[in-house]
């Protein structure tokens, strides 16, 4: 059973950079995989191999049931593809922009102004449809540009960093517009730095390290699979500050931390409710007044964290041909 994309074992090198370097994917179709990592992780190497602009060293992938080294010219057909440098032809209107790619890829002209129109009204660019594309915001440029990808209806859709530079408005502006189209069916592979929007948009989360996958799961899972919960308190009273601290440390699984100009304490945990509630009770009993307690669970950007310091990263440089399936990733 493979999704709607897939790959395995896949291996690229530039000279002596292992760009990508034995990576698994399986996006089932309608769904949303985001790849998330840092700069020089892998990403965009790894969706240009996956929309056949780079041929792969090792490994096989296949996007829409079509393998992109075998039959690049199918992939081609079943995909849009949109990135941080948008496609936008600058001289044309947003309109003119639209019709142009219909007609390119041979439909009738006035099927072309047909769908551009249809895309025009989804992306909210119908006020601006007859500007020159000139004039149009970063915000603005990167909703055409999906647009653009969108035309021919592709089934599988590839988007690099898309939000990447965008003000937090236009960033909203395309995460809706994001979501539409993912409740219309639409196979997803979103990269991205950004933890929010993985967490907002993606089901699934790879996250990408020296051309490996180096954890994978919803987010949630991350989350819960980094384990590093804890408990926060905030004292009332500072001078009880060390007091507290020696009556949470039992309760711990490390040392308790103390912020002493905040009169907050902080103690990792391994347990819920009940463990706080227990703490709160051994405070309240030793007398030592507390203003806030809670369990704080890991954001996704600690998940992160702690993955890519804590990661290994296997650089052989000799064995280039990784056989398919068998790379090494630590799930
Ligand atoms: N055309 C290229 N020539 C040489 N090195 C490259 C090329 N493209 C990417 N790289 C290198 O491959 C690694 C991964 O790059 P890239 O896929 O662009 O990462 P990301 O998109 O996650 O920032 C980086 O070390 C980058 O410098
Ligand atoms: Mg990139």
């Amino acid at each position: 059973m493979t999704g709607a994309i897939h790959a395995e074992g896949l291996v690229k090198t530039f000279g002596e950079v292992r760009a990508v370097d034995g990576l698994d994917l399986d996006v089932p179709e309608g769904s949303v995989l985001g790849l998330l990592g840092p700069n020089g992780a892998g990403k965009t190497t790894t969706v240009r191999l996956l929309t056949t602009l780079l041929r792969p060293n090792a490994g096989i992938a296949t996007v829409a049931g079509h393998d992109v080294v075998r039959q690049p010219d199918r992939v081609r057909l079943s995909i849009g593809l949109t990135g941080q440098f948008t496609a936008v032809d600058e001289r044309l209107t947003g309109r003119e922009n639209l019709c142009m790619i219909g007609e390119l890829y041979g439909m009738r002209s006035r099927a072309a102004r047909q769908r551009a129109a249809e895309l025009l009204e989804q992306f909210d660019l119908v006020a601006a449809a007859d500007r020159k594309s000139s004039t149009y915001s970063g915000g603005m440029r990167r909703r055409l540009d999906l647009a653009g990808a969108l035309v021919v209806r592709p089934t599988v859709m590839f988007m690099d960093e898309p939000t990447v530079g965008l003000d937090p408005t236009s960033r909203l502006i395309l995460w809706n517009a994001i979501e539409h189209l993912v409740e219309t069916g639409m196979t997803l592979l979103l990269t991205t730095q950004y933890l929010e929007e993985a967490d907002r948009l993606a089901q699934q989360i790879a996250v990408v390290d020296h051309g490996r996958i180096i954890a994978r799961g919803t987010p949630q899972q991350l989350k819960a699979q980094s384990g590093h919960q804890r408990v926060e308190v905030v004292i009332a009273r500072t001078e009880q500050i060390e007091h507290a601290v020696t009556l949470l440390a039992p309760f711990g699984t490390r040392r308790p931390e103390a912020d002493r100009p905040r009169s907050r304490i902080s103690v990792p945990v391994d347990g819920g409710v009940r463990l706080l509630l227990e703490i709160a009770a051994a405070l309240d009993s030793a007398g030592v007044e507390i203003t806030d307690i809670e369990l704080r669970r890991p954001t996704l950007d600690e998940v992160f964290l702690a993955l890519t310091h804590e990661a290994p990263h296997p650089r052989g440089t000799e064995d280039v041909a990784v056989p398919a399936g068998a790379s090494s990733e630590k799930e």
